[in-house]
């Protein structure tokens, strides 16, 4: 169902494909210019297109030509007028998305010299092998096959002029990574009756045995005894008991090193409890283990590119549900680290989870400990779909985070935690209450979770507005978006020694 890329140099003149795919420069002044080198059907087919004004290089720009003989169809995608990784890797995404929808089996991605010298070899070779199969994704696995299928999309081979060991190692990068987007954007757009938190922890049990991780998974059972009592309290209303997955990566001779600790929100499915949600759009509450998703799209990830850092990945999961068991407005709840909580909201299910989470990786004596959540719609409000919010203790890291996601093309945006919102959660009964009201949701959310930090670097990224999306894009099809795996591969390959 994936996309391999693969990548070598070639004669152009010489290319033979069913599809070349040419990514084109949009230019000030006049008209684009055209790669060099090309075959005269293909430099001919082009050079009418800018002559009718219809391939100008503009961005998400996406233009089907026929030429011949051994090239039968020509596919260009605009940069628009910046030639930069992330124009490169937008260009890459588009075109994978059109490509997936001509049927055709496989492609062939031309980087051109020009793109190499000014994006940078290995960053562009990256960019494309995390843009085609990003953009080629799609979702059929629950659909009955259909009776003539379109033959799938499944091998593209990116194609320099040159040959050259830094895109060859760009691509294997950009491969890994992509493959940590589909392992993510798999898990997300499963429906909660598949999804479970048992399914969450048999996937992650799968993965580490592919890639050899240590794992170990704690059921409803291990976690009484362990007193992760904040996530019993959420998971005791479903039929569904929670887990907590715990994972491990660690590169020869770095076993003691101390680890970046990821921790991803895994709520399979959030009816908001007792204090109930909406009806309208409650479906998209399947997406709200997309942190989780983004955790083990990340060990995906680290297991095929294996970078020189240690990391442990730990994934609290349950599903939010209503029933006669169900945990109530009003229970005050005990957790991990021993703290007491008034839940005044059953839907702030969440922060409990990773409370419980945060408290279990002081173990580990963590480097840094970045957790991220589809944690608050008070984040929709504030950011839109356009960027994650990120707040935590540590300038250094949320700085990292933000270069990595800038480097990724995943935006996050720093909210403050001043002292001042801690008064929005203090509980009249308990140490802290589970919601601080509107005001400020976003912020009141991560203050409580700083209230189970102890003796690390870190950080929380909220990605209630970049999960999913509800329409269709240039990029991708409706649905998710495997957002932070990415930001996390570029933040842990800053990291590696
Ligand atoms: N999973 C939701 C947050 C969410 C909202 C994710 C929209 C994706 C899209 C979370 O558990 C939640 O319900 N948060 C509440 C907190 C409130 C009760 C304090 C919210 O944001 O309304
Ligand atoms: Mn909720
Ligand atoms: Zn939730």
């Amino acid at each position: 169902m994936s996309l391999v890329i693969t990548h070598r140099s070639a004669d152009l003149a010489q290319l033979v494909t069913p599809l070349l795919i040419v990514p084109i420069l949009k230019t000030e002044a006049g008209p684009p210019t055209l790669p060099p080198s090309l075959s005269s059907e293909v430099a001919v087919a082009l050079q009418r297109a800018v002559v009718t004004g219809d391939l100008t290089g503009a961005r998400d720009e996406a233009i089907l030509l026929h030429a011949d003989g051994s090239i039968p169809r020509v596919l260009t995608v605009g940069l628009g007028d910046k030639m930069t990784t992330a124009s490169l890797r937008r260009a890459a995404m588009v075109a994978g998305k059109r490509a997936r929808t001509i049927g055709v089996s496989s492609a062939t991605f031309l980087i051109p010299e020009a793109i190499l010298t000014s994006v940078g070899a290995a960053r562009a070779g990256q960019a494309v092998a995390e843009g085609l199969p990003f953009g080629a994704w799609q979702f059929i696995a629950l659909k009955r096959p259909a009776d003539n299928p379109k033959p799938l999309f499944t091998d593209c081979t990116i194609v320099t002029p040159s040959e050259s060991a830094d895109v060859a190692s760009g691509v294997t990068r950009g491969a890994g990574v992509a493959a940590g987007q589909e392992v993510a954007r798999h898990l997300q757009v499963l429906p909660a009756n598949n999804c479970t938190p048992a399914y969450l922890a048999e996937r992650a049990t799968e993965l580490a045995s592919r890639h050899g991780f240590r794992i170990s998974v704690l059921d409803r059972a291990a976690l009484e005894r362990e007193g992760m009592l904040a996530i019993l309290a959420v998971g005791q209303g479903s039929h569904n008991e929670p887990r907590f997955i715990e994972l491990e990566y660690a590169p020869e001779g770095m076993e003691d090193a101390p680890p970046i600790v990821l921790i991803g929100k895994g709520v399979t499915f959030d009816t908001g409890g007792i204090s109930i949600k909406p009806a309208q759009s409650m479906e998209e509450m399947k997406y709200d283990m997309s942190g989780a998703a983004a955790v083990l799209g990340a060990f995906e990830m680290l297991g095929r590119v294996r970078p020189g850092v240690r990391v442990i990945g730990l994934v609290p999961s349950a599903e939010n549900m209503i029933s006669s068991k169900a945990y109530r407005p009003g229970d005050v709840v005990g957790s991990h680290f021993g703290k007491t909580i008034e839940v005044l909201n059953t839907d702030a299910e969440g922060r409990l989870l990773l409370a419980d989470a945060l408290s279990w990786a002081r173990r580990f004596h963590p480097a840094a400990v970045v957790d991220c959540a589809t944690l608050t719609g008070a984040v929709v409000i504030g950011l839109g779909h356009t960027a994650s919010a990120v707040l935590g203790t540590d300038p250094e890291l949320i700085h990292a985070l933000q270069v990595a996601g800038e480097a990724s093309g995943e935006r996050l945006w720093e909210l403050p935690l001043w002292d001042e919102y801690r008064e929005l959660i203090k509980s009249d009964i308990a140490d802290m209450k589970n919601t601080g009201g509107r005001p400020a949701g976003t912020i009141t959310a991560a203050w409580f979770l700083g209230e189970f930090v102890e003796g690390f670097p870190w950080a929380h990224v909220d990605i209630a507005g970049t999960a999913y999306t509800d329409r269709e894009l240039p990029t991708q099809v409706k649905g998710p978006t495997g957002v932070l795996v990415r930001c996390f591969a570029e933040y842990l390959f800053a990291r590696s020694r």
